[in-house]
């Protein structure tokens, strides 16, 4: 068994013994939680409401003959939103969009009553500004490269449009019809606070949404590690991983 799905069996088993209160799930997207999802029996996926963060997250679920109880945020009170990672810090913020699906699990994650995350412990970082993992950024195309151009000069050493796949040439377009620019962060240019990162990089023009989630931190991370176990901590309650 890999990391993956080592970690989306504990999470699984956490939520089974929670799922009779809850209503409606908020799931994420990525291949962590494929793995989630090719645990969880069908009869859960069916006696709750599911709002997917993806069209991808969607795709699956609608495969898996899941389309009655598909919902957007707004439908339900969402009780509980699970979701990946691509760095996670130990105060329970994060670094999402390795997917390119960063603005909609926001907005998921946003409306949701918890939040928790799985990771294993390669994901795990002492600054989301490292640079080990760009930032990514959801961005319109109107006027892209004034945006692109802006990034760099505020904030990056380097930033760069993603563009994917043999089979559609130029940039990736995401389920919304913008474009991704990552954004290799040169500290030196950047607030201390990634909070206040956050904030800066989501207000400029041309900018849609920012892949750090940062407040509020994460409720509960899952991490998988190498020696088989899977250790489990709540930000959101002061309660961090040492
Ligand atoms: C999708 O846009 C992302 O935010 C994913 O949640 C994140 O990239 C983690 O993906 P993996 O589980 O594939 O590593």
């Amino acid at each position: 068994m890999d990391l993956k799905q080592l970690v989306a069996k504990e999470v699984l088993s956490e939520l089974e013994s929670r799922i009779g209160d809850m209503k409606c799930l908020g799931i994420g997207s990525g291949t962590t939680v494929r793995s989630f999802l090719s645990f969880m029996p069908r009869s859960i996926l069916q006696e709750v409401m599911l709002v997917p963060t993806s069209m991808d997250t969607s795709l699956i679920l609608r495969n898996l003959g899941l389309t009655s109880n598909l919902r957007e945020p707004g439908d339900a009170t969402i009780d509980l939103t699970i979701d990946g990672a691509d760095r996670i810090t130990r105060d329970g913020y994060a670094i999402k969009g390795g997917g390119g699906a960063l603005t909609r699990e926001k907005i998921v994650r946003y409306h949701s009553r918890e939040f928790w995350i799985m990771v294993d412990e390669t994901k795990l970082v002492d600054d989301l500004t490292s640079a080990s993992f760009p930032i990514p950024v959801e961005i319109l195309p109107f006027g892209f490269q004034a945006t692109l151009s802006l990034l760099e000069e505020m904030f990056a050493a380097k930033v760069v449009l993603r563009v994917l796949n043999e089979k559609k040439l130029g940039p990736i377009v995401t389920d919304n019809g913008n474009y991704i620019a990552d954004v290799f962060i040169e500290k030196a240019k950047t607030p201390v606070s990634v909070v206040d990162l956050e904030k800066k990089m989501k207000s400029l023009p041309g900018v849609v949404e920012c892949g750090l989630f940062t407040t509020p931190p994460c409720d509960r991370v899952f991490m998988a590690k190498k020696d088989g176990t899977v250790y489990s901590w709540n930000p959101s309650k002061g309660n961090v991983n040492s």
